[in-house]
């Protein structure tokens, strides 16, 4: 097994163990996909990765992070995101989408504005949802605890998000509940401190987080791949941690995730983070030792470190994202690199050699 050996999940074929992560491009409006949606993403179908994921999408409008998030709420959302998905296809990759809710999270300006929630009169919301009524640091909106119908509003908008995706021709989906929003704010018992059926115990922590899957395998389709992101820790005492995850990960690969996608960090703001290549690499390597694929993703950026990663069995897929910004032919440059030959697009044969 190595970096351009295949993988099939289900009944999904990628053409090599090169994913796109997920990355937000804040810019949208009400939602809406466009043309930069379309060539930033399909530029690296064309690059040679073997899965292109689109950014964490919106189930629901007060889910968005910021108010130029991409959506995928309500049925218009439908044609700009299907024209994505169909020339990622058609350029050999599998299209996939990351659903999400920001939850405590939302209603921010973009990373490149100066910090802070964006008021009403700028296209924010004041009202912003959360496990429990707890900012997530400075600057940060305070959140009102969801009720328990809301909570079934939450699941169901997640579900309705799934059909669209499939309806939009997407093959693949992944349940955002890493980085400190809303499904992570339940897990983790720094930002979750009901005292109902939601709050307290590890079951009770995760039972948002079950409800959702299985809401979600309900309505994706048998043949196709269901992916979670999690942050497999929040490095600090008392918050989630690595052996809730490779619990969790056993329990939602039962219930029908194929593959858990291993990230960490994000729910609290004062957390020191141990920042180097590879550093998220142990976690999709406990989890897989468990029985269950997972994706390495975090500072990979050479060829042969990704490589090592499959070959060495740490994880079944690496997910590339700031790298794959500079370059969105890494696919094909690292091919080369190590000595595979891949086909390249036949509009790019001439400059194989
Ligand atoms: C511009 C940008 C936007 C991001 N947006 C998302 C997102 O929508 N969903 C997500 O799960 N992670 C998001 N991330 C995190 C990346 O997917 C990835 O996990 C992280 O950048 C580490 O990988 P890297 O070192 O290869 O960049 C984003 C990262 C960047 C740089």
């Amino acid at each position: 097994m190595s970096l351009f050996s295949p993988l099939t999940i289900r009944e999904v074929q990628l053409r090599n163990r090169i994913a796109v992560s997920p990355m937000c491009q804040y810019s949208s409006e009400d939602g809406f996909a466009t043309d930069w949606h379309l060539v930033n993403m399909g530029s690296r179908a064309v690059g040679g990765a073997g899965l292109v994921m689109l950014e964490a999408s919106a189930v629901v409008p007060e889910g968005r992070i910021s108010p130029q998030d991409l959506g995928i709420w309500k049925d218009e959302h439908i044609a700009e995101l299907s024209r994505i998905a169909r020339f990622i296809k058609e350029n050999g990759a599998s299209p996939a989408i990351q659903l999400g809710h920001a939850g405590r999270k939302a209603s921010m300006r973009r990373p490149w504005e100066p910090s802070g929630a964006v008021p009403e009169s700028e296209g924010g919301w004041s009202r912003v949802v959360a496990p429990s009524p707890i900012a997530f640091g400075p600057g940060y909106l305070v959140p009102e605890e969801l009720s328990q119908a809301e909570i079934e509003g939450v699941i169901e908008a997640f579900a309705a998000a799934a059909k669209r995706s499939l309806d939009a021709g997407y093959e693949i989906i992944e349940l955002h509940a890493a980085h400190g929003y809303l499904v992570h704010q339940f897990l983790s018992p720094i930002s979750n401190h009901r005292t109902d059926e939601y709050g307290g115990s590890y079951e009770n922590r995760t039972r948002l987080v079950h409800q959702v899957v299985a809401r979600l395998r309900e309505v994706w389709p048998d043949n196709l791949p269901l992916f979670v992101r999690l942050s497999c820790t929040d490095y600090v005492d008392g918050g989630w941690d690595l052996d809730q995850t490779v619990q969790l990960s056993k329990e939602l690969h039962a219930a029908g995730v194929d593959v858990v996608d291993c990230s960490s960090g994000g729910n609290v703001s004062h957390a020191k983070y141990p920042i180097g290549p590879s550093y998220q690499v142990p976690f999709a390597e406990a989890v897989r030792q468990a029985g269950v694929p997972s994706v390495a993703v975090g500072l990979i950026t050479e060829p042969q470190q990704a490589n090592e990663i499959i070959t060495s069995g740490k994880a079944d897929l690496v997910m590339l994202a700031r790298e794959l910004l500079r370059d969105p032919y890494w696919p094909l440059h690292a091919a080369k690199v190590l000595g595979v030959d891949i086909e390249w697009p036949i509009q790019y044969a001439r400059a194989k050699n």
